[in-house]
């Protein structure tokens, strides 16, 4: 951001100006006034209160805090064992979860979502969903009459908030009351051939929208069923056709880890911020071999662990050096960059599998012990992806990695591999080899650790994020600042070196329309 960079070196000159200002005693003054959305720096400018209508008074049970908890309670609101299997979906199109909404209840799949915060279902027909919520058979329902857009990396959509209650057949016991967004519009959201209606987004207020008081499906979960505020993912497509039959299982755990999912230990990295899961990637091996780049670029400008997202995901440079490396290691040249960068698919004759012909992929993430590391590690069953097709000897693959412009996306390609422990209570996420990752009898994904990081910098992750209200206000402000010196530079150099006395209460700058303009990328 040339303006923001330009800042430094317009201070300097606002201090010499400052200088030169004392000699001529109080010329100017300049009212800088940011007018009332910016009020207290750091919210998020006019907040919409929305909590759901009952319940929320609730005080947060006494172990709600502690997070982890191990054993499922068979007779009371948390029994894991019942949760195990409650997804369908496949890498290509998702995995949902069958929720029934509002009274009497309307069952709808719901895509669950670590890459966003918002739950939001269709609230009217649409050629590519079968089935959607119409609030207007509901006597739960209550709108709250505010409209809300939410754009995701592919697709967006517009609705209004509301609030109803749901309960999950295969989830906790109990009806609870959430924020609920019924789309009325949306734009490649609904794609032909998903099986789901609606959306879970699992990640932090802070991605919610409108604004982040819009309580997450999550966060009134933990407050009304005093569960402990810690929720797994296991995803079961490995091998598996993506977009095939579409019912491949998969778990959501609320609440706790089911011991069941996973096999050998869980490590956890730290959550570097919470807004996605944000983690910190340290390393890239392709085949055992260090892929060498400074540890920034794999969390440029953000790593991220997200269920929502289809591939793995690699920011342009680390892509290119892992699609070398593979072209390297996996010794077949004639590959055309079009299988790379996944507009066409790679054939063999269904006798041969090709997976022997690619290297292993590891991921090394920061240990809580940030001296340590550990790496989680996908074969090669899970990101050269079989297709269904109607093809007569010939077994077609995609390649399920992809370069992305902002993020490092741990999505399902590699979740697939894993039971991933969304443990917010402890902010870190936790990675266990999952029993359902295994193709022809084999496991296809690894974790080992721990591993030295002495190699690799004290901190991956830069520190200037501006997706922070307050570094965004801050940097407008900033901006201002730089506007207000060159104008004065200008009126100095407009008036004549003498000292004149001019009081500007009429030039007062008002950046507010920037501000809020701005403030909603
Ligand atoms: C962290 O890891 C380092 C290196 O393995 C070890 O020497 C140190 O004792 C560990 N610290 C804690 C608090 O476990």
């Amino acid at each position: 951001m040339g303006t923001a960079l330009a800042a430094p070196g317009l201070l300097l000159l606002l201090l010499l100006l400052a200088g030169t200002a004392g000699l001529c005693r109080a010329l100017f003054s300049l009212p800088l006034r940011v007018s009332h959305p910016a009020a207290p720096a750091g919210s998020p400018p006019a907040p919409v209160v929305l909590r759901p209508a009952s319940g929320s008074r609730q005080q947060d049970a006494p172990g709600a805090a502690d997070g982890l908890a191990l054993a499922s309670d068979p007779g009371g609101t948390l029994n894991f064992l019942a949760m195990v299997e409650n997804l369908q979906g496949d890498s290509g199109r998702g995995y949902y979860l069958e929720m029934l909404i509002g009274t009497p209840p309307q069952a709808l799949n719901i895509l669950v979502d670590t890459g966003s915060s918002n739950f939001a279902v269709a609230g009217v027909p649409d050629p590519d969903v079968t089935s959607y919520f119409n609030p207007e058979l509901s006597s739960t329902y209550r709108s709250e009459g505010i409209e809300v857009t939410v754009k995701y990396s592919q697709g967006s959509w517009t609705g209004v908030l509301g609030t109803d209650v749901i309960t999950m057949p295969k989830g906790l016991y109990g009806s609870y009351t959430i924020n609920i967004a019924t789309i009325l519009e949306s734009e490649n959201f609904f794609l032909p051939g998903v099986k789901w209606h609606g959306i879970l987004g699992l990640a932090y207020d802070a991605l919610a929208k409108p604004s982040s008081s819009v309580e997450t499906f999550f966060d009134s979960l933990v407050k009304q069923a005093k569960i402990p505020n810690i929720f797994s993912l296991q995803m079961c497509g490995a091998g598996l056709p993506v977009s095939g039959s579409g019912t491949n299982g998969g778990s959501l755990v609320l609440g706790g880890i089911e011991p069941s999912l996973y096999s050998g230990d869980i490590w956890y990295t730290p959550i570097k911020e919470e807004w996605y899961y944000q983690v910190e990637i340290l390393k890239l091996e392709v085949g055992g071999q260090n892929l060498q780049l400074d540890c920034r670029e794999y969390n440029a400008d953000k790593a991220i662990v997200d269920s929502g997202t289809t591939l793995l995901r690699l920011p342009e440079k680390v892509f290119s050096a892992v699609v070398q490396a593979i072209a390297r290691t996996s010794l077949i040249q004639e590959f055309s960059s079009e299988f790379w960068t996944g507009t066409q698919l790679a054939c063999w004759d269904r006798t041969e599998k090709p997976w022997s012909l690619f290297p292993k992929l590891s991921i090394y993430l920061r240990d809580e012990n940030s001296s340590r590391s550990f790496r989680i590690s996908i074969l090669p069953q899970l990101y050269i992806q079989p297709i269904l097709l109607i093809g007569d000897n010939m077994q077609c693959y995609r390649f399920g990695i992809s370069s992305s412009t902002n993020a490092l996306v741990i999505g399902a390609t590699v979740m697939e591999g894993f039971y991933v422990i969304f443990d917010r209570a402890q902010r870190r996420v936790g990675f266990a080899v999952s029993p359902c990752a295994e193709v022809d009898g084999s496991p296809v994904s690894e974790i080992e650790g721990p591993f030295t990081t002495e190699d690799v910098a004290s901190n991956c992750v830069s520190s200037v994020s501006f997706h922070e209200p307050v570094l965004w206000i801050a940097s407008y402000a900033l901006m201002s600042l730089c506007g207000i010196i060159l104008l004065v530079l200008i009126v100095l150099l407009l008036i004549p070196p003498r000292c004149q006395h001019r009081y500007t209460d009429n030039d007062v700058v008002n950046d507010e329309s920037s501000l809020v303009r701005h403030r909603w990328k």
